[in-house]
């Protein structure tokens, strides 16, 4: 039984804000090298497509972010990093998927900040501005959608859906699924 689900973003919609995220990441940071710090799993497609309409020297780093939410109140993020990114007095950008609570974001400032880029800045292709619990913001944001739950273009449900082309609305979530949305991603 496959989930029920409504298309919320197209192929098309999403190769354009690639463009326009490219166009803007270009002009701002006109031919200084950059290091782009991809958040796994979900921004890796994203990640991916952002990477080739740049045109600056780059570098990327892969870094894996995980939530806990046993405690509402103290979600508490760890990073597991395949390799030490190499970032001091680096200009840096940090893809990610989808800005929810903001607690990923948080955490990851914080984390990188301590080595010292040159310039440290947030591209996410998503926001869910109402999900927000703590302050964070992007710098460069593909589309603003509301509270929904979306599959698709890197974003699972349960490591799920990451290879649909497009983004969807999940409707209905399988009754088997006990599971903690905000865990294992
Ligand atoms: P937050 O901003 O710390 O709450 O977490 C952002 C992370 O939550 C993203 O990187 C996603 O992995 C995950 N996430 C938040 N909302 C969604 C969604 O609608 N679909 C899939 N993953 C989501
Ligand atoms: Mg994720």
């Amino acid at each position: 039984m496959g989930p029920s689900t409504r298309p919320l973003i197209s192929r098309k919609a999403i190769d354009q804000a690639v463009c326009r995220l490219g166009d803007q990441i270009n002009t701002d940071f006109a031919r200084e090298p950059l290091t782009l710090v991809i958040v796994l799993k979900g921004a890796v497609f994203f990640g991916a497509d952002l990477a080739r309409v740049l045109r600056m020297p780059l570098t990327m780093e892969f870094i894996r972010a995980q939530s806990y939410r046993g405690d509402q109140s103290s979600g508490q993020v760890i990073f597991r990093r395949l390799s030490d990114p190499i970032i001091a007095d680096r200009n840096v950008l940090i893809v990610e998927d989808i800005l929810d609570t903001g607690r990923t974001t948080a955490a990851l400032f914080e984390d990188l900040r301590r080595q010292a880029p040159a310039r440290l800045a947030l591209c996410t292709l998503l926001d869910k501005p109402e999900g927000r619990k703590v302050a964070s913001e992007a710098d460069y944001t593909g589309f603003q959608i509301p509270n929904y739950f979306v599959i698709g273009y890197g974003l699972d449900y349960n490591e799920r859906y990451r290879e649909l082309p497009a983004i969807h609305i999940m409707e209905e979530f399988p009754p088997s699924a006990d599971v903690n949305r905000h865990e294992g991603r």
